[in-house]
């Protein structure tokens, strides 16, 4: 069975040669790829051509033939540990191997242990399997009808595929807005399942120490912490206690979410090193990284909006099926089964609003990952914008003008939204009206007015979001029991350099450049004098990591909290050096002055000397200090997108010839980090709108299962950015700072969709979706009689 290449592919890090790490023997570089122990072993994995089958016999003598293959791992040695199955992050649970069949197609059937990677593979080709195929479900519709095979047969009881219901709001008040509203329209909408392609795939390096009884794994993950736990509450009956683990992140070629998981690798890994004592190394390859695991969105969605004729938006009422394959494995918060889709009513002063998600088991594998974005807030932002639209449309009014009257205000913030949000701040007409200055809207109006007459295909779209990013607080946000807060450690050595680390884990978001930033505007320390570390749980303070834009919100903070703490103490060693009462000193950056004589100051530099040289008698020696941020809100940052598409009616092509982004991600701590966030993310969104899509047959056979189908932008497809900013800074942040890194995936999107639509309303065209490819706008134009 031909699901995958040749080992040689795996992993994308090899080439890159990275600073020297006395860690690591060959010691090139700090990717997990790059990680060399002597004595280790590879690990390579086999896995299901079907979707969905019996597994009647695992041959492994062939494998075990191969010279070089050491051990051929099922899941009925694992099931001797109880290791076969796992918990996932929303309290289901998953396969590890499988023992009785398997519910993917790609999914890992048994694990190959050998010297090299070219032997595992060899030896992963030679592991015989015997199937009995079964009836497979792809369509979650489907997976609920009565008599559709009941997919999870593990579970006692379980009669059928659905795996919960959840609502928000109020339905009494929302069905009476829409029984009076004047205006209703109602759509169907699919987000398709996407695969956030990091460049780096998933993997990890386990080393059992038997002599320390101590076990290191270094993996990519995007929460060492919470994986550590985990790690210690799954195995601790076959003896890892959490002492003992220590998870190294090294530098991390993309998340996106996707690696924030724990998938059924890391863990044989972690059994085949606890087994053999031996390093065990294991890095998917591109096609089972895009087969297997890191799957997002595959929502279906129904939505109604209700508004007066006077242009009014009155309720919004959301249907939603969650397609999560066979495990629910959503990287959500606990109490939010759908992630935060309740904050589907966006910008909008919308007074009622109801919203319903069942979640549906299918033969695909577990998805539910927040790809670049807070937790189902991309499904939020899209149904609200291509709704907003398509009302402002139905009643003839321009969709800016009516985003505009619908708009929150900004004198209405703190703003409670009628699905329990507390929006902290924002200005979301400025944010708009930036944007169309900046794109000249009145005037394209205009030409695509002209252009229509002439019989071209033009378009203009918008999208004005609202994010909501920063995870805790910690009364509302938990995962797997872990309270959502973030955490900085700062200690300050006697000549003055710091070194300060996180509970965040950067993957290339410059957070070593941020926080230092921080920490040296708070303490008046440059920032080249403070080494900023993350991702080792031997040393980090516990946090609960990196993805849905939440470092800034939190580990942020706490950078700023823990240097003012550190202040204080500078303050009491300050009056101390001067003689002078704590209340008598001024603080500015860098220094500590005598109030009315300027001449007599401390710097920070001199205080941290002091703190180990000459601090006051009953004081404690040493300059540091912990904050461990709980938020008392997220943050909610927004922003206004406009896009002008071209269409060819030949070829059905939508080509994005403008696209302006104004984003408010309140105070920035670094404008060109921020930038290119907002770049990266912008062709994030762009992505799903137009090329991207994980589908399947009705087999279950998956569709884009690698990059000659599932098409990933290039610089060459990908459009020219026009950037520009509001700041609304957000008033409960200590650095009125708000996320940012995810909030252009989350706007664009529906900026394209919309553009695509309005080129296409005069045909009757009423919806599209994503992602918007030629074939499919193609067939559209032939269907609505028009050809080149
Ligand atoms: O959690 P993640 O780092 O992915 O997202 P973020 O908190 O939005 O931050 C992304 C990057 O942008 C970090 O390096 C931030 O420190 C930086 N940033 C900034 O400079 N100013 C802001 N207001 C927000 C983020």
């Amino acid at each position: 069975m031909a699901l995958r290449t040749s080992p040689e592919v795996g992993g994308m890090g090899h080439s890159i040669k990275r600073k020297e790490d006395p860690r690591f023997i060959r010691g090139k570089g700090t990717y997990v790829d790059d990680v060399q122990l002597p004595g280790m072993l590879y690990l390579d994995i086999a896995r299901s051509p079907f979707a969905h089958a019996k597994i009647t016999r695992i041959g492994t003598s062939k494998a075990l033939a191969i010279p070089g293959v050491l051990a051929v791992i099922t899941g009925q040695d694992l099931a001797k540990y109880n290791l076969h199955w796992m918990p996932t992050l929303m309290s289901d649970t998953q396969m590890v191997l499988p023992v009785e069949k398997v519910m993917y197609q790609a999914q890992e059937v048994a694990a190959v242990l050998a010297t090299s990677r070219y032997a595992a593979a060899d030896g992963v080709a030679a592991v015989e399997v015997e199937y009995e195929p079964l009836p497979v479900v792809v369509d979650p519709k489907k997976a609920l009808e009565p008599g559709a095979p009941v997919l999870r047969t593990d579970k006692k009881d379980k009669k059928d595929n659905h795996i919960w219901h959840w609502e928000w709001g109020d339905r009494a008040a929302t069905d009476r807005a829409f029984t009076q509203a004047d205006v209703t329209v109602k759509q169907d909408i699919y987000i398709p399942r996407i695969h956030v392609a990091s460049i780096e795939t998933c993997g990890c390096v386990a080393h059992f120490d038997k002599v320390n009884d101590k076990l290191t794994v270094w993996m990519t993950t995007q929460a060492p912490h919470a994986i550590r736990t985990v790690f210690a509450l799954v195995a601790g009956h076959v003896g890892l206690a959490e002492h003992k683990i220590r998870i190294i992140s090294p530098d991390i070629g993309g998340g996106f979410g996707g690696k924030v998981p724990v998938y059924p690798g890391y863990v044989i890994a972690v059994a085949a090193s606890v087994l053999t004592g031996k390093p065990v190394k294991w890095i998917e390859d591109r096609m089972e990284n895009l087969q297997a695991d890191s799957f997002a969105r595959d929502y279906h969605i129904t939505a109604e909006l209700a508004a007066k004729n006077d242009g009014t938006l009155t309720a919004l009422r959301i249907k939603t099926l969650a397609d999560h394959g066979y495990a629910d494995a959503a990287a959500n918060p606990s109490k939010f089964p759908a992630g935060l889709f309740h904050i589907c009513t966006g910008s909008y002063d919308l007074k009622a609003a109801h919203v319903e998600v069942d979640g549906v088991y299918t033969n695909k594998p577990p998805g539910g990952i927040a790809y670049r974005c807070s937790f189902r807030v991309t499904e939020a932002v899209h149904t609200i914008e291509r709704m907003v639209d398509l009302m402002a449309h139905q009643l003839a009014m321009d969709p800016a003008d009516f985003r505009l009257k619908n708009f929150i205000k900004p004198e209405q913030f703190p703003y409670k939204s009628a699905l329990g949000w507390e929006y902290d701040s924002g200005d979301y007409h400025g944010a708009l009206r930036k944007a169309m200055d900046k794109i000249g809207y009145t005037e394209l109006k205009r030409e695509q007015a002209e252009k229509r007459k002439r019989g071209e295909l033009m378009g203009i779209g918008i999208s004005s979001f609202t994010e909501i990013v920063g995870a805790g607080p910690s009364k509302h946000f938990d995962i797997l029991g872990l309270k959502m807060f973030d955490s900085c450690e700062i200690r300050i050595h006697p000549t003055g350099k710091a070194i300060a680390r996180f509970g965040t884990k950067s993957q290339g978001q410059g957070h070593e450049t941020t926080y230092a930033q921080i920490l040296a505007e708070e303490l008046g320390i440059p920032a080249a004098d403070i080494q900023v570390e993350e991702g080792d749980t031997d040393t980090a303070p516990y946090g609960l990591g990196t993805y849905a834009s939440r470092s800034t919100p939190t580990a942020g903070a706490a950078a700023a909290m823990a240097a003012r703490k550190v202040r204080d103490k500078g303050r009491k060693i300050a009056a101390h050096l001067l003689e002078a009462a704590e209340n008598d000193l001024v603080w500015e950056p860098g220094k500590f002055s005598v109030k009315g004589a300027p001449a007599k100051f401390k710097t920070i530099q001199e205080i941290a000397f002091a703190a180990y040289t000459n601090h006051p008698q009953g004081m404690e020696a040493g300059l540091e200090a912990v904050s461990y941020y709980d938020p008392p809100n997220l943050t909610y940052p927004f922003g206004s997108y406009v896009c002008v598409v071209d269409i060819d009616k030949g070829t059905g092509e939508v080509k994005v010839r403008r696209f302006v982004a104004v984003d408010d991600c309140g105070n920035i701590i670094n404008p060109m980090i921020v930038e290119g966030q907002i770049h990266g993310g912008l062709t994030m969104g762009f992505a799903p709108a137009l090329l991207e899509e994980i589908s399947y047959d009705e087999i279950g056979n998956i569709r884009g299962g690698s990059f000659i189908d599932y098409l990933v932008p290039t610089a060459v497809e990908t459009p020219k950015w026009e950037t520009d900013k509001t700041c609304t800074p957000s008033p409960h942040h200590p650095l009125g700072a708000k996320g940012v890194g995810e909030s252009a995936t989350v706007g664009a999107p529906a900026a394209i969709a919309n553009a695509v639509v309005d080129a296409l309303w005069h045909l009757g065209v009423r919806h599209i979706d994503i992602p918007i490819t030629p074939p499919k706008v193609w067939k559209l134009l032939r269907e609505k009689g028009i050809t080149e």
